[in-house]
């Protein structure tokens, strides 16, 4: 399609050297805007809107872009007013050249307002290698997928991709989703297209903010599966969606799950706490009961990461000394020499961490 996706020519290594990769892309992506040295470029071809507050992107993608499998996350990166922004979505394959991206709106969301409200048709976006362990199980007597807001957009991927290899018919899936009100559903109409399809794939919605309004989940919504110990059982949504999941589920065989958000521990935990950082020779005050990579970069020191959310592991650190606790699920570590994400654990003792 592109000359760049010939093996790169002695003359063409030469221009790399000589002008550098960045300046390389720049003239490249004057002729087409997918083309790269090396970046994963993808353009927008199409733009809709799948629920409230929530837009699918069709992206074509260009040659250095990695499909992950089905269930798993993508760095996505975007340029807004000349600012560089990463975030972890889950991507759903369309064909070998096209994705989609579903994005829901949060609040002061920079990158989901932008995809939502200002992204057009031709707009560049640059991904990242995907990463993620939810991935479609081997032999799974009943797959049971546990969904809550934008927390659908992985068990979308998964449920296509079983449908796109024709496995839907033998593998029994119940997808459970929870949304606020009727308009918030996403990909309804292809959830209700297999559910009539198939009798193994099973679907439910439930409303939490409609005039009848469904119970959040509780221990009533799985009261009657059966062999639920047997079960594989993946879930995704808010952090609280998830602790309350992880305990309804915990003696089932294999369970997976995926914060997106984190719902602040409730603590007395007021003041602040020092950390000193041994690589680069500092130490800072950071205030308790957030995540520690939110208080570093209130100070202005700006670590390495990618999701935000516990699933990548960019921002992992060791922790030398001191005492943290997960905001995802509220376990205390109090260990010398842990390895620490520190975008989903705040502080708990002044801390020393590698970084
Ligand atoms: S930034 Fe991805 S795990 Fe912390």
């Amino acid at each position: 399609m592109h000359a760049i996706e010939k093996q790169k020519s002695p003359v063409n290594s030469m221009f790399d050297i000589v002008l550098g990769q960045d300046n390389v892309n720049f003239w490249l992506q004057k002729i087409n805007p997918l083309w790269s040295v090396q970046q994963a470029l993808g353009k927008i071809v199409q733009k809709q809107q799948s629920a409230a507050d929530t837009v699918s992107l069709t992206i074509q993608v260009n040659r250095h872009f990695k499909m992950g499998l089905a269930g798993q996350h993508h760095p996505v990166i975007i340029e807004i007013k000349g600012v560089r922004y990463e975030r972890t979505y889950s991507l759903t394959k369309l064909d070998a050249q096209h994705v989609l991206l579903t994005v829901k709106k949060v609040d002061q969301g920079i990158v989901s307002q932008w995809l939502n409200d200002k992204a057009e048709m031709g707009d560049v976006i640059e991904f990242g290698l995907p990463y993620g362990e939810m991935l479609l199980p081997q032999n799974a007597q009943m797959l049971i997928l546990l969904a809550a807001g934008s927390g659908i957009t992985p068990m979308y991927s998964l449920i296509k991709q079983l449908a796109a290899k024709g496995q839907l018919s033998q593998q029994a899936v119940h997808l459970m989703y929870w949304v606020k009100k009727h308009e918030d559903v996403a990909f309804k109409q292809e959830f209700d297209h297999w559910n009539a399809q198939f009798s193994q794939f099973k679907f439910e919605v439930f409303y939490t903010q409609e005039q009848q309004a469904d119970s959040r989940l509780n221990d009533a919504h799985i009261h009657n599966i059966e062999n639920l110990q047997k079960s594989t059982v993946y879930v995704c949504g808010p952090s609280g969606f998830v602790t309350t999941a992880e305990a309804l589920f915990e003696n089932v065989q294999d369970f997976k799950s995926e914060a997106f958000s984190l719902t602040p521990i409730i603590t007395d935990d007021t003041g602040f706490i020092n950390v000193t950082l041994t690589q680069s020779n500092k130490v800072v005050a950071i205030p308790k009961g957030q995540s520690i990579l939110a208080g570093l970069e209130q100070q202005n020191i700006k670590p390495q990461h990618g999701c935000r959310m516990g699933i990548c592991n960019k921002c992992a650190c060791n922790k030398a000394q001191g005492a943290t606790k997960n905001l995802v699920n509220g376990s205390e570590n109090s260990e010398p020499n842990n390895l620490l994400r520190i975008c989903v654990n705040t502080a708990q003792t002044d801390l020393v961490i590698d970084i």
